[in-house]
C-alpha cells in the first residue's frame, strides 16, 4: 500500500500555529478534497481536534495513545500506531492512503511514506508547527501544478522510482 504524505507548508515550514492552519486558501482546500477523497486519511489527535468531525467520503484515521478505540464511532477508527494503523488499511484492501498531518504525525511516518504531495505557499507565516526538513536528493520529482496562492510539488521516493 502506497503511503502519501499531503501538506501544505508555508515559506518558512510552518503548517500550523496553535492547533490551527494560520491561513485560508479554499483552492488548496479543494485539491486537499479531490487527492483524499475515496481513500483512507491518517491524522494525529491534535489535528483531529482542530478538524472537529469526520471529513466525508474518507475513512478517517486517528493515530493517538490518549483516545480510546471506544470513542471512536462508526465514521472514525483510533490506533495507538501507525503500525496498526497501516495494517488496518491493508486489511480493507485500499492501495494508498493518505497522512495528513499534523507535525508529530508528519516526523514519525517520513521515513514510511512513498510520495509526498507538499503545497508549498507563496508567503511565511508566524506559526509553532513545522513540516519536517527533509533530504531532496532522495525524492525525484513527479509533478509540479501552479496555482496563484501555491505550488504543489508531487515527489516519489528514489527507490520507489527503481521499483517501477
Ligand atoms: N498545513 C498542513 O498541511 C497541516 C496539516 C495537518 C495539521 N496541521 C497543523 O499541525 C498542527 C498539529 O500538529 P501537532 O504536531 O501539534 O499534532 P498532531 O501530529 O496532529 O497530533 C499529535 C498527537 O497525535 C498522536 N500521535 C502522533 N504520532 C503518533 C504515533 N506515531 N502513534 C500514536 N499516536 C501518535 C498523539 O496523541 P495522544 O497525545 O492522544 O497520544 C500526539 O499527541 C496544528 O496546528 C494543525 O493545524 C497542518
Amino acid at each position: 500500500m502506497e503511503k502519501i504524505i499531503i501538506a501544505a507548508v508555508a515559506k518558512n515550514g510552518v503548517i500550523g500555529n496553535e492547533g490551527k492552519i494560520p491561513w485560508s486558501c479554499k483552492a488548496e482546500l479543494q485539491h486537499f478534497k479531490n487527492a483524499t477523497c475515496g481513500f483512507p486519511i491518517v491524522m494525529g489527535r491534535k489535528t483531529w481536534e482542530a478538524i472537529g468531525s469526520p471529513l466525508k467520503n474518507r475513512i478517517n484515521i486517528v493515530l493517538s495513545k490518549s483516545l480510546a478505540q471506544k470513542e471512536a464511532g462508526n465514521d472514525f477508527h483510533v490506533f495507538t500506531s501507525l503500525k496498526d494503523a497501516f495494517k488496518f488499511c491493508e486489511s480493507q484492501n485500499y492501495t494508498k492512503c493518505f497522512i495528513i498531518g499534523g507535525a508529530q504525525v508528519y516526523s514519525s511516518v517520513f521515513d514510511f511514506a512513498d510520495k509526498l504531495i507538499i503545497s508549498e505557499m507563496k508567503f511565511e507565516v508566524v506559526g509553532d508547527a513545522y513540516f519536517p526538513k527533509y533530504e531532496k536528493e532522495d525524492w525525484s520529482e513527479l509533478s509540479v501544478e501552479d496555482f496563484a496562492e501555491f505550488t504543489i510539488h508531487t515527489y516519489i521516493r528514489k527507490e520507489k522510482l527503481k521499483e517501477c
